[in-house]
């Protein structure tokens, strides 16, 4: 019997929050200026990017990028400024304004230029008195003042970080701010920051879409790899369903050099790795929110840290590509069901009548049921040495005698039909997934004649 994600969905959808904010049926796909911004993108001389930076040219010409690079089209829809966009001083009605002189018009014009390239827009704020980064003014005591100034340029989605909060709580703070926008009458996508410390995926649903369920994601393995597993620790009734989404923060997918350094972390990670960051955050329902700069702004290797300034262009590494619009990849995470959870590690081997243990670890399996019936498996290692991979169909709820079509969503390529388990029960064996890879696959049941099915039924 294929367990059916109509249940567990009617079972976590009740205390789903849908305020009609865009992006919240299904995890959120987008940009973020996060690392990726440099001054004076629109000359022919542009810098690097700069940690935590944007001005007006670099922005207008990373949402012509957003489109031109193939994010649009893979699906990719939210263009988000981090913590760059606010001036240090509140004006003089107190209200928050762009930094005056990097956005000189103000911030409405660019919202309006990010909507009608049909994309929606996200700005940073924070819960406390200042912002994380760039100490600028933080919301407290500034709900609807700030709500306020947010809809009135058309914002789509309001991150709220938790820095400088001293004496205040998660659980009471982020309902003044949801409140706050919900009364502007504007629909608008609430993500809390608050790095998954007060358990937000219990409460979090009645009052955002979205929140932070991890510490901050930067480009090296041991943060995937702590990411994961901070992920994996929420409850899995708790893991995320329409307009509630556990977030493991930004996707560095790609990054070495050439992107400014997340909290001093240059990216290190091999491609083998950044497809594991992509495979879990797809099989976690996670939102997919890139961040890395889609202008490249250097004549020389800006990949490999030789910037010479030149005239930008959009740009996405062939290792980008590859990852990021991967559509069956992206179709793993784009989906209505609850996210995917951890099913139980498989002791090696599982085979019937085999007594030799192999001397390999085994793989993590992940899954998620998806809404065809088919189910997205991640073999997951995060060991430094190779371990057997292999998924038996009853840890999916499926008979050990259904069989099903396997693809391997990152070779795109089809691995046959098994039965009972993955590799198939007639071979009984494992695939070697290397260190730190993740083995991403489709499992689509086979439908049963009626004629089978019954024969099985008597059985
Ligand atoms: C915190 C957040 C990050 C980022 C910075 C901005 O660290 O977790 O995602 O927004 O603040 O200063």
């Amino acid at each position: 019997m294929l367990r059916t994600a109509a249940t567990l969905l009617l079972a976590t959808s009740s205390w789903a929050y849908n305020n009609g904010a865009p992006h919240s049926r299904k995890p959120p796909l987008g940009w973020s200026s996060w690392v990726a911004l440099g001054p004076d993108a629109a000359s022919d001389a542009a810098k690097a990017p700069i940690f935590d930076f944007c001005d007006e040219a670099s922005v207008l010409a990373s949402i012509d990028a957003f489109v031109s690079v193939g994010l649009y089209k893979a699906g990719y829809r939210h263009f988000h400024l981090d913590d760059c966009w606010a001036d240090l001083e509140r004006n003089a009605t107190g209200y928050l304004q762009a930094e005056r002189d990097h956005f000189p018009r103000g911030m409405k014009p660019i919202v309006d230029y990010a909507h009608f390239k049909g994309l929606t827009f996200g700005l940073y704020t924070c819960a406390g008195t200042k912002t994380c980064v760039g100490g600028r003014p933080g919301s407290k005591d500034h709900w609807t003042q700030d709500a306020n100034v947010f809809a009135s340029w058309g914002v789509d989605v309001v991150k709220m970080d938790w820095c400088n909060t001293q004496g205040m709580e998660p659980a009471d703070t982020y309902p003044l701010m949801s409140a706050a926008l919900n009364a502007t009458g504007r629909h608008i996508h609430l993500n809390m920051c608050e790095w998954g410390r007060d358990d937000p995926w219990e409460w979090g649903p009645k009052v955002a879409q979205s929140w932070r369920a991890t510490g901050d994601h930067t480009p090296v393995w041991e943060s995937t790899k702590e990411i994961i597993a901070q992920r994996t620790a929420v409850p899995p009734s708790l893991g995320g369903a329409p307009y509630a989404w556990n977030d493991m923060d930004m996707l560095e997918t790609g990054n070495y050099a050439q992107a400014a350094h997340a909290n001093g972390k240059q990216g290190t990670m091999s491609a083998v790795e950044y497809k594991t960051e992509f495979s879990m955050w797809a099989v976690l329902a996670s939102p997919l929110v890139v961040t890395t700069p889609i202008l490249n702004c250097s004549a020389t290797d800006q990949i490999g840290g030789n910037f010479t300034p030149s005239k930008c262009v959009p740009s996405l590494t062939p290792l980008q590509k590859e990852i990021l619009l991967n559509a069956e990849a992206i179709a793993v995470n784009q989906d209505v069901t609850p996210a995917g959870r951890l099913l139980a590690a498989p002791a090696a081997p599982l085979c019937p009548g085999t007594t030799e243990a192999s001397t390999a670890a085994a793989a993590m399996v992940y899954a998620r049921n998806l809404s065809d019936g088919s189910v997205a498996v991640a073999l997951y290692n995060p060991s430094d040495a190779a371990a057997d991979g292999s998924v038996e169909f009853a840890q999916l709820g499926w008979s050990a005698t259904a069989t099903a079509e396997v693809r391997d969503l990152w070779a795109h390529a089809s691995r046959g039909a098994a039965t009972g388990r993955y590799p198939d029960a007639a071979s009984c064996g494992a695939v070697s997934v290397g260190a730190h890879e993740t083995v991403l696959l489709r499992l689509t049941p086979q439908k049963k004649t009626e004629e089978a099915a019954a024969v099985e039924e008597e059985a």
